[in-house]
């Protein structure tokens, strides 16, 4: 198990470049299995849910090759339509393979998925969206078995506006039979980016980033070559980390309106950010002004995936700031590993009551989850002292080469296998 070795109280200056999205790439891989033709993604990151990923879909049949960040697959030989579960368990997004999988050979048989301990993370808008279309599944021994001759077209209203779901009724239509209509769909920027990639192989996707999204069935989609959207969770955990540790950084590869709502709060705490092109600076003194009141929404609103490092910057910010988890049930594993750094946190249900400290202290904390663990990194870098992360399999799931990224903006950060 591998763990970072901190000494904190270091500013932050530099540039960083921020790698693709975790959760672009990850649909992207699914829908590679719809065409038989080759598919090449550019600036792939080399992180451990992309990795989980190829091996499913070498599982499944597919070639692939991965050198330096290209990756290309190749699924004409694909036949198996069995996800194992050791690989599924792994990762949430195994269940996206469902509707490409479906789609592909017209059955699918997947454990149930694992990822991140930060709730029951159920499936059944999933399972609800593709009974819709005609598939018949039975769940039996923790295993989701289904089966489908014909895909057809319908209109689907999701009950809670799921990324995943949204994303796998849309992989599971593009080559259906007639017209499918999504409402009350995510808007995420990834969604956006898997239609784009699916209409550059033929598809006919529109309203990604809406609440309502149409695919008209198509007979065949080609290969294509494509280059992800930069990582917004990246981005924002970096932004945060120089409002923890003061300084002035520059993301080069980032995108502003995607992560507007953090942007926001930043400058209410009068942090200094300026946007120019594809870069966002951020400059950053010691003053940090209360945060008041965070709560995870839905996209546009403050993303759950930035709440854990959110956390850790409010308990360095003047006065109180109370933390709303609205996605996820169980997203505070970070809390208890905070307070032993000396945060001042209650949590009550799906919220924290957080009450800043002028610094935090140096501890030896546990990651349990992957932004949890970039949470706990941020606040050892702002701390007094030395700290250990131990359990960088978390982070090791979404940041590529998160320690060289920080040690070239001046944190004194190394990984130690122990
Ligand atoms: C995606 O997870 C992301 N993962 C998550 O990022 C992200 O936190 C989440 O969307 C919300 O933005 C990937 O894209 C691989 P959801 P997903 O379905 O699709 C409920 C990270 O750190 N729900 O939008 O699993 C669910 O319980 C990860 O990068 C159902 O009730 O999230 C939750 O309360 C963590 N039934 C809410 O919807 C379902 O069938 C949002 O979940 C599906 C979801």
């Amino acid at each position: 198990m591998d763990k970072f070795i901190i000494e904190g109280g270091r500013r932050l200056c530099g540039e960083v470049e921020i790698q693709s999205a975790k959760n672009a790439v990850l649909p992207l891989l699914a829908a590679s299995i719809l065409t038989d033709e080759r598919v090449i993604i550019h600036r792939c990151p080399r992180i451990r849910d992309v990795l989980n990923m190829i091996e499913i879909l070498c599982e499944l049949g597919c070639k692939t090759s991965f050198e330096g960040e290209t990756l290309v697959i190749d699924s004409a030989d694909a036949a198996n339509h069995e996800i194992p579960s050791a690989l599924a368990k792994e990762l949430r997004s195994s269940v996206f393979m469902l509707g490409s999988v479906i789609a592909r050979f017209g059955k699918a048989r997947i454990a149930y998925p694992g990822g991140c301990d930060i709730g029951l993370r159920p499936v059944d808008l999933h399972l609800k969206g593709l009974k819709s279309l005609n598939v018949s599944i039975a769940e039996e021994g923790g295993y989701i078995n289904c089966a489908c001759d014909r895909l057809i077209g319908t209109d689907i209203l999701l009950d809670c506006p799921s990324v995943g779901a949204t994303e796998n009724i849309i992989l599971a239509s593009v080559k259906g039979e007639g017209v499918t209509v999504i409402r009350n769909a995510a808007k995420e920027p990834e969604i956006c980016d898997l239609q784009n990639f699916l209409n550059r192989m033929g598809a006919k996707v529109s309203g990604c980033g809406t609440s309502t999204v149409r695919v008209e069935g198509v007979k065949k989609l080609h290969g294509v070559e494509y280059t992800p959207i930069p990582d917004r969770i990246e981005a924002g955990t970096f932004l945060i980390a120089a409002a923890m540790c003061g300084g002035e950084v520059a993301l080069k590869r980032a995108s502003a309106d995607n992560i507007a709502a953090l942007i926001h709060k930043l400058r209410e705490i009068s942090c200094k950010i300026t946007v120019k092109n594809d870069k966002i600076y951020i400059k950053s003194g010691s003053a940090r002004k209360s945060l008041r009141m965070i709560e995870t929404m839905p996209y546009p609103g403050f993303p759950t995936d930035l709440q854990a490092p959110v956390t850790a910057l409010a308990c360095i910010s003047e006065g109180s700031t109370v933390i709303v988890e609205n996605l996820f049930e169980t997203r505070f594993k970070h809390v208890p590993e905070l307070i032993r750094m000396g945060a001042d946190i209650t949590v009550r249900g799906r919220a924290a009551f957080v009450r800043g400290v002028p610094v935090l202290h140096g501890a030896d904390v546990v990651a349990g989850d992957l932004r949890g663990g970039a949470a706990l990194t941020l606040a050892a870098l702002s701390a007094e002292g030395m700290s250990t992360v131990t359990d960088l399999s978390h982070i090791d799931r979404g940041y590529s080469e998160f320690e060289y990224k920080l040690s070239a903006l001046g944190a004194k950060i190394r990984r130690i296998r122990v």
